[in-house]
């Protein structure tokens, strides 16, 4: 089953403040996004790669350290303004529609084969499948340092990326979002939003997004963990 997978890299990374792209910092000796890349890259099932980012960062994004049959599959799209732009227009430069269309944070460099697969194969049978694991802190509600809820465990889960759609099914969505000023923070929320049911698999709790300095950290424990 072949796929195409949108990567936005066109953010900032002010919460992580290191004054430049966060894609950009080194996990022990290669840039995140590098890492990333090599995971779908090195996929025989992934035909594209849509890589979102901003126009002043092309060569940097050129001259990553990846073999000539992965930088063969990158298609650069221009970055938006915010993540949701981005991905749109990602899924607009795409011509063949009908390849399930993952969507994958750059950020994200730890995803495994087995992730992807688990949602190609739910893929099957749904227009939408994200990835997802389990909370495990208390969660509770916050107005103003007060405590006004704690919210059931059981059935809260942290979403990750990547997630899946048919093309129909998420073009839809975005373009329904754009017309509405409907913002979201991930793809599935548009998806859900806009009517359609959106299935979830187990993700992995290494499949982190690095997005602060602490995250830095457990990455490089995670790299060599499962790359060293
Ligand atoms: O900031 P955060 O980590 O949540 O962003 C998730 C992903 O979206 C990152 O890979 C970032 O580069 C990308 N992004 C983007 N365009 C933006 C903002 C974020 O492509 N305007």
């Amino acid at each position: 089953m072949q796929y195409k997978v949108i990567i936005p890299a066109a953010g900032s990374g002010s919460r992580m403040g290191a004054g430049y792209n966060k894609l950009f910092l080194k996990i022990i000796s290669s840039p995140i996004i590098e890492l990333t890349l090599k995971v779908f890259g090195e996929d025989h099932r992934c035909n594209e790669i849509i890589l979102p980012i901003k126009e002043s960062e092309k060569e940097f994004f050129e001259t990553l350290n990846l073999p000539s049959f992965i930088q063969n599959k990158i298609t650069y799209v221009k970055g938006g303004a915010e993540r949701q732009e981005s991905v749109y227009n990602g899924l607009v430069s795409i011509k063949d529609t009908e390849s399930f269309i993952l969507v994958h944070d750059g950020a994200r460099p730890f995803v495994t084969n087995a992730v992807i697969e688990r949602i190609l194969e739910k893929m099957n049978e749904h227009e939408a499948v994200i990835c997802a694991v389990p909370m495990k802190d208390t969660i509770k509600k916050v107005i103003d340092q007060e405590v006004v809820e704690t919210i059931d465990r059981s059935t809260l889960w942290g979403v990750q990326t990547p997630q899946a759609f048919t093309y129909k099914c998420l073009i839809e969505a975005h373009q329904k979002a754009i017309e509405n000023g409907y913002l979201g923070t991930d793809d599935a929320s548009l998806v859900e939003w806009n009517g359609s049911k959106v299935f979830v698999v187990n993700g992995d709790y290494n499949n982190i997004k690095v997005t602060t300095k602490e995250d830095l950290f457990f990455a490089e424990t995670i790299y060599e963990q499962y790359r060293g």
